[in-house]
This record gives structure tokens, C-alpha cells and sequence, in this order.
């Protein structure tokens, strides 16, 4: 969604807004802008479409050293030109970005059109820039904590004057803001992907702060003016693990990097001699952990199946009764927490509004709250009592897939933490572990075999219509296969627990509709392959997924795509793959641009 970069300091800042800009293109945006202070005056360029469009117009040669520039994905009125950020006050002095929602919005346009305001555009953001407009006197800074006190809703904001060249404003209520700290220069941004670039050391913004940023300091206040004293911190992505070093898709180099990120993950967190487990964010809370009695695991889409997944977990390693909601029903329908509820919230961005906002109703209701999260010092991470990172490094493809794998780690990595401080014994414990840091390995031995998943792909890369069917833990997968498919190639997908298959989508299946079966050894695997028999009995053609050195399957499915053995529990780390590859390979055969579908954002920061 929409992406912040701001510059303040001795070079040209126009360059250095254009890049953070074009690293901010994988959130997803429909417009793009950027506001440079020069002498008394805040020039203004914006357009719709991608940022190419906008370097069409622009005056590349621009040497001005403070600027602001902004890609929007629409939400308040359409992606056009006027709509674009930045928004200015009407003076045309201050100049506005803006992430988030401005949810009194109507009640503020109303009060500045009685005052004789005339707005421009339809965004809440223009009348934001209004609202500090009406405050300025010759104090920036004062009249964004004036305006700020007028505002309910969600912001990340960053804000120049005309009359104060050399100076940003930026302030932060529930949308992430970064403060890069360069030599003689200071950058802003809501993503450390813009700002990677030029330096690693950052100040994470907290909710309710406001930083006057200039090129030689950062001062930072609350709302109130409060000073407040912040951490540099440093950070932990390299430039590389943003780039596409040679791969055609950042969703490919991310499939294939999930050996080295899933070994990341693992990192100093097994003991493989006696089977512990070392997880330094849940050390304070281990206590009050052992003692739950239930609990609800909260997530969206891909997050989501993750959870599912962590559920099946919980439930097998700690015996603990766990269920899994979507963030955005759980936070709405007054759920039951009650002494002894843990919610765990897991989300790769920690920016997903709906798992955000889910976790602040869980954490006012009195659970202990815990985040297993990708980005470092990102809102859900800050927000939760305690958590543990994934530390797969940074996930620029818009559809997950090294998040989804290193989400189920983290979650088998507390499910047996747990599970060892209740009726685990040390053996089970150990056995499960080393199947564990087996994986990585495993997932690399698929990926040797790329071709065979490609060229399933291929095959039916024209079908509008296909169908995943898993058990157990493999039902989970089904429901992930068959997201990586839609979003990216645009082709109906439905995932099912293969069982439900006969209760009604069963009527479905027709002549060479393309089936996707997970069919791994464990103990549903008869059933499973009685599911097969039906549909291969109404002519679809089934995919199967099976275990290396199951020779039976070939005789029953279409196309067999093989994966490692391991205990089930596991399974999915490893069937999920040939299925992110599925997805992957339909996609690029169908034209579609893998890394920036249609329609979708990377996080999804607002309802
Ligand atoms: C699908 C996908 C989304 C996200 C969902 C939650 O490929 O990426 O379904 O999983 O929007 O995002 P996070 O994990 O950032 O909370």
C-alpha cells in the first residue's frame, strides 16, 4: 500500500526520492508524487499511473536538498492525477504525505469549507494539509501537533514548508515511520527497503511521536511536546535481499531462498544434542505461556493458513484447546478471552490492520498478546507483550512465500517450546527438532527439481477453474496452493479439505479440470487416495503431491511432484513448495506480472 520516503541533507534530493520510491513499488500503488522545497516556494509533481509516468514530467535535474515523495494506493476517491500525493494547504506552502486513514475526515472537510477552504481533491489527506495550514503561523512543527490534536484515525506522515526549507515534520499514529540517519543528512520513510540504499542505522518511530527532522538532528517530541530520547538501531537487511540479483521475479528469488531464510529462522534456536529449544522473546513470558488454557492464533490470508497450521501444532505438541481467526471477524465479534487466553497475532509486514487491530482488542481484554513477525520493530511487533521474529529477511514478491514457510517454523519452534514445559517427552521433543533442521536441506532437494512443477504448470496454465484438496496438515497447504494460484495468475482456484470435497464441489469437476492432491505418506493416506479415485472417476486430472519413493501414486494421478519424507507435523513446509512453484510458473506463462498483481497490496494497512 502507500510507500513514504522523505530526504533532508546536502545532495540533490530528487534522485533519492525517485529510488526510494521505485523500492516502495512492491507495497502496491496506483499514483505517485513528490513536493521539493526551493527558495520560498514547495513545487509539486504528481500523476497517476506508475512512476515512469511521473518521471516523464518531472525536472530530473531538480538540486534541491528537501523533498518528499509519496506512491498512493487509492482509498479515499480515485487514482487520479489531483488524488495524488503530496496535498497542499491553500496557500501552497505545505506540502503533505500521508499513509493511513483520516476517519473524521468528513466532519473536517465540512468545518474548512465553512471557513471559505475550497478542496481540491477528494483524499483525507488534503484535509489534513488544510487543517496545518489554518494552524501555521511560522511554526511547522506547532501547527502539525495542532492539526494532529483535530484528528482521529491513522497516519505516518512527513510535511515542508516553503518558509522552512531544510526541515521535515513527521509523526506517526498506527501507520510505521523510520528516521534513517545518514552523515549530514537524515532520510524518512514507512519502509526501511526506501532508505537501505544509504544507511542501516534507524529510529523507529512510536505512536504518538512527531520528530522535526533536519540535516544535522533529529528531535523528537510526543504529541504533547514531551521530549523523548530514542535507540539508534541497526537495520538487520542487506541491500542484496532487496534486489533482484539475477532472477526474473522477487517471488522466485524468494521461493529459492527459503533454504537460507528457514536456516536463518532456525539459527541459534535448536539445540539439536538434547532437543531445547531457545526462543529469547518468550523467556519472560514462559511462565504465564505454560499456564494458558486456550489459544487463538489471529491472521489474514496467507498469515492466515500459517496459523492453521500452527493450530494443528498446538494442539498435537501442547495439548493446549487453539483455534485460529481471521483477524478481521475476531476483532469485530466480541470474542471470549478469559484469564489464562494467549493470542498470538502473525502477520510477515506486523502492519496488517485488520491482525493489529485484532491484537489491541485481545491485549484490552487482558491476554497476553504475542507476535510472530517478520519485520523488526514493525506495529504488531512493538505492540505485542512478547514474540518471536521469523528473520527470513525481507519479502518484496507481493505473494508470500518465504513468510508462509519461516511463520510455520517460528510456530513449531513455541508449539514444542511449550509443548516440552507440558507432556512432551525428550525423546518426542528431539525427534521432532532434528526433522525440523532437516528441512531446509529438503526444501533445497525440491528445488532441484523446479522443471517438474514448471512444466505441470505450463500444462494447464490455461484452466480457469482448479481445485487443491489436502488432510490433516496437508488441508492448511490446499487453502495455500490455491491463494498463490488466484492471486498471481488471475485463475479461479477453491482449496478444500479433500473429505468436504463429496459434499458439494465434488459437482465441479469435469473433463480435464486440473486437480491439485496432497498426498504425502502418514495416516490419512488412504483416504486420500480413495478422494483421487473420485476424481479421476469424473474425468479431472489430478496433480498429485507424494512422497519420494511412493510408486503406487503414479498409477493412481496424472503427474506425481515428489517431496522429501518427514513426520507430519512438518509436511507442510515441504508440499507447500511444489505449489508456490505451480503458481509461479501458471503465472509467468500466462503474462501475468508475478510481483505486482493486480488489485493487491503488499500490506494491507487499512480495512
Ligand atoms: C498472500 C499474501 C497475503 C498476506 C496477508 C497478511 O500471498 O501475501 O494474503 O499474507 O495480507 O499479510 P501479513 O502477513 O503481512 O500480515
Amino acid at each position: 500500500m502507500c510507500g513514504i520516503i522523505g530526504y533532508v541533507g546536502n545532495r540533490p534530493a530528487l534522485p533519492i526520492l525517485i529510488e526510494g520510491m521505485r523500492r516502495l513499488e512492491y507495497r502496491g500503488y496506483d499514483s505517485a508524487g513528490v513536493a521539493l522545497v526551493d527558495q520560498g516556494t514547495v513545487g509539486v509533481t504528481k500523476s497517476a499511473g506508475r512512476l515512469s509516468v511521473l518521471e516523464q514530467i518531472l525536472d530530473l535535474t531538480a538540486t534541491q536538498t528537501t523533498g518528499i515523495g509519496h506512491t498512493r494506493w487509492a482509498t479515499h476517491g480515485a487514482p487520479t492525477d489531483v488524488n495524488a500525493h503530496p496535498h497542499q494547504d491553500c496557500t501552497g506552502k505545505i506540502a503533505l504525505i500521508h499513509n493511513g486513514i483520516i476517519e473524521n475526515e468528513r466532519a473536517l472537510r465540512t468545518y474548512l469549507q465553512q471557513q471559505g477552504v475550497t478542496l481540491t481533491s477528494e483524499t483525507d489527506t488534503e484535509v489534513l494539509a488544510q487543517m496545518i495550514g489554518r494552524f501555521y503561523e511560522g511554526d511547522l512543527e506547532h501547527a502539525v501537533r495542532q492539526a494532529l490534536h483535530e484528528v482521529s484515525g491513522t497516519y505516518g506522515i512527513a510535511v515542508i514548508c516553503a518558509d522552512e526549507p531544510g526541515v521535515i515534520i513527521a509523526a506517526r499514529k498506527g501507520s510505521p515511520l523510520i528516521i534513517g540517519i545518514g552523515k549530514g543528512e537524515h532520510l524518512v520513510a514507512s519502509d526501511a527497503a526506501a532508505i537501505l540504499a544509504h544507511t542501516s542505522q534507524v529510529v523507529y518511530m512510536d505512536d504518538g511521536e512527531i520528530a522535526r527532522i533536519t540535516a544535522d538532528q533529529v528531535r523528537m517530541t510526543t504529541l504533547d511536546a514531551t521530549p523523548v530520547t530514542k535507540k539508534i538501531e541497526e537495520v538487520e537487511w542487506s541491500l542484496e535481499q532487496i534486489e533482484l540479483t539475477g532472477y526474473d521475479h522477487f517471488m522466485l528469488k524468494e521461493i529459492c531462498e527459503q533454504p537460507a531464510a528457514l536456516e536463518n529462522c532456525l539459527r541459534g534456536r535448536i539445540d539439536l544434542g538434547d532437543g531445547s529449544i531457545h526462543l529469547g522473546g518468550l523467556v519472560d513470558c514462559t511462565r504465564e505461556l505454560t499456564r494458558a488454557k486456550r489459544i487463538i492464533l489471529t491472521a489474514c490470508g496467507t498469515a492466515w493458513h500459517a496459523a492453521l497450521v500452527g493450530e494443528y501444532l498446538f494442539e498435537e505438541l501442547t495439548r493446549i484447546p487453539t483455534e485460529t481467526e481471521y483477524a478481521s471477524e475476531f476483532r469485530y465479534r466480541n470474542p471470549i478471552i478469559d484469564d489464562g487466553t494467549v493470542v498470538i497475532a502473525v502477520s510477515q509486514s506486523g502492519e496488517t490492520a485488520d491482525t493489529a487491530a485484532a491484537l489491541a482488542e485481545a491485549k484490552q481484554r487482558g491476554a497476553l498478546t504475542l507476535g510472530v513477525v517478520n519485520v523488526v520493530g514493525s506495529t504488531i511487533a512493538r505492540a505485542a507483550d512478547a514474540g518471536v521474529y521469523l528473520h527470513v529477511g525481507p519479502e518484496i514478491g507481493v505473494a508470500s512465500t518465504k513468510a508462509f514457510t519461516g511463520q510455520v517454523v517460528v510456530l513449531a519452534l513455541i508449539a514444542s517450546y511449550l509443548g516440552r514445559r507440558k507432556h512432551l517427552s525428550a525423546t518426542a521433543a528431539e525427534q521432532f527438532i532434528s526433522a525440523l533442521a532437516r528441512i531446509p536441506h529438503q526444501i533445497g532437494e525440491i528445488l532441484e527439481h523446479v522443471d517438474a512443477a514448471k512444466s505441470v504448470a505450463q500444462r494447464y496454465a490455461d484452466r480457469e477453474n482448479w481445485l487443491y484438496l489436502g488432510r490433516g496438515y496437508n488441508y492448511p497447504v490446499a487453502l495455500e496452493g490455491a491463494l498463490k494460484l488466484k492471486e498471481i495468475s488471475y485463475i479461479h482456484a477453491e482449496g478444500l479439505p479433500a473429505a468436504e470435497m463429496k459434499h458439494g464441489p465434488i459437482a465441479l469437476i469435469h473433463e480435464g479440470m486440473p486437480v491439485v492432491v496432497i498426498a504425502t505418506a502418514g495416516t490419512q493416506y488412504d483416504k486420500i487416495i480413495s478422494n483421487i479415485a473420485q476424481v479421476r472417476t469424473r474425468g479431472g486430472s489430478v496433480i498429485a503431491i507424494a512422497t519420494e519413493g511412493d510408486r503406487q501414486i503414479a498409477e493412481q494421478a496424472d503427474h506425481v511432484l515428489y517431496v522429501p519424507d518427514t513426520v507430519e507435523p512438518l509436511q507442510p513446509l515441504l508440499t507447500a513448495i511444489p505449489l508456490q512453484l505451480i503458481a509461479y510458473y501458471a503465472a509467468v506463462h500466462r503474462g501475468c506480472n508475478v510481483d505486482k498483481p493486480r488489485n493487491l497490496a503488499k500490506s494491507v494497512t487499512v480495512e
